[in-house]
């Protein structure tokens, strides 16, 4: 822990805490167990649709809630009251009714809004669900491959990044490249490599209408589900979906590759760099979107770190191990390591151009 030495005895007798150390710890751990405990309710208000109900239909009781959603008023009464202890949803004592605030219904009940955040709940469902597996890898060093997840993991991914994609790609993040969003109005070809479910590709695909996008993933799920919400958006035409690797994905003279939260969970990230920078026209970008890190381990050692190392240790670390190389660059690499791959695959120009709580964004140039 920050500030304090380690034990200079290990097989001494255990130091007494400090007054109201304890105290806090436990504190702290009630909190942290009662959030873990809680996030399996999140994931029943999601996939109920109790929030997006208390959302539409405003203030209600457990038995009005139950019958706007076709449940059991005994169950939703339970959950109320976790969600209210929580702080998730609102309990209006004197009407004895709950309700979503302005800020819990922008996170638990606005699908499409900035900061949508139940949807990621099902990746912390898919971490749970794999840790047998994840345990194994840790004993034997093997890797997890990312398609050897639950598929709650594929969706809850696409879900948790879309809304920062809604909030940042369009109005910030290609606006800071050097000259990219006149190519994308003009028309530009555009690869998103590890592209999900194409969350990112789709968003541009419909933002740009003269420009091609070729989105590319290794794992066939996801690439099928990426062509199906294209051809239901009508986007078909102009963004295709194909199952590839990063280091062999095909096409050449591209004006704007793309790589959104992905790089870190590839087996040879220098391969996957080098692979753009041949493919890439040579006055192309390369975005490169990570999850936000600073450099040195003790400055990610802070919410947005923890719960960053969480998910690294559980999917990205063993994903990137279950490839060849199996560099295991982490979620958490940080500015410096990726300029270093970067440079190691042959780009001469590396530029951080935006950043969020959650992500960082880097121009790479050749
Ligand atoms: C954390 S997800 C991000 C998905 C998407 N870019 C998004 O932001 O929603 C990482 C993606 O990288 C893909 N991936 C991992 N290794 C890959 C590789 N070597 N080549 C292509 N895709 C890969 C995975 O299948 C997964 O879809």
């Amino acid at each position: 822990m920050l500030g304090q030495s380690p034990p200079t005895d290990p097989a001494g007798p255990l130091p007494q805490p400090s007054p109201g150390a304890l105290d806090d710890f436990m504190g702290k751990m009630v909190g942290d167990m009662g959030a873990a405990m809680s996030a399996a309710l999140v994931l029943l208000g999601d996939h109920l649709g109790l929030y997006r109900a208390l959302a539409d239909g405003g203030p209600a009781t457990s038995a009005q809630l139950a019958a706007r959603t076709g449940t059991t008023e005994r169950y939703v009464r339970e959950w109320l009251a976790g969600q209210a202890a929580a702080g998730y949803v609102t309990y209006d004592e004197d009407e004895h009714r709950f309700f979503l605030d302005p800020v819990q219904t922008l996170v638990f009940a606005d699908e499409g809004g900035p900061v949508f955040l139940a949807g990621g709940f099902d990746v912390i469902a898919a971490m749970f669900r794999d840790e047998p597996k994840i345990a194994d890898a840790f004993k034997s060093g093997d890797g997890v491959g990312w398609h050897e997840h639950n598929a709650c993991l594929f969706r809850g991914t696409e879900r948790f990044f879309r809304p920062g994609y809604n909030a940042n790609l369009l109005t910030s993040w290609i606006p800071a490249l050097d000259g990219v969003e006149a190519k994308l109005r003009r028309g530009a070809v555009v690869a998103d490599v590890g592209c999900g479910h194409g969350a990112s590709t789709l968003l541009m695909a419909q933002a740009f209408p003269k420009s091609r996008f070729f989105g590319f993933d290794y794992h066939d799920a996801s690439v099928e589900r990426a062509r199906e919400t294209a051809a239901a958006a009508g986007l078909g035409d102009r963004a295709v979906f194909q199952t590839a690797m990063a280091k062999t994905f095909p096409g050449d003279h591209y004006d704007l590759i793309c790589i959104f939260d992905a790089l870190h969970d590839m087996g040879d990230p220098v391969g996957a760099a080098a692979h753009i920078r041949s493919c890439l026209s040579p006055d192309g970008t390369w975005m490169l979107v990570e999850p936000f890190a600073n450099d040195d381990l003790t400055d990610n050692l802070n919410p947005v770190g923890r719960m960053f190392y969480a998910a690294s240790t559980m999917l990205c670390t063993p994903a990137s191990l279950s490839q060849e190389v199996g560099l295991g660059l982490g979620a958490q690499a940080g500015e410096a390591r990726l300029r270093r791959v970067c440079q190691e695959a042959g780009f001469t120009r590396f530029r951080r151009v935006a950043q969020t709580p959650f992500n960082l964004v880097f121009e790479v140039r050749p």
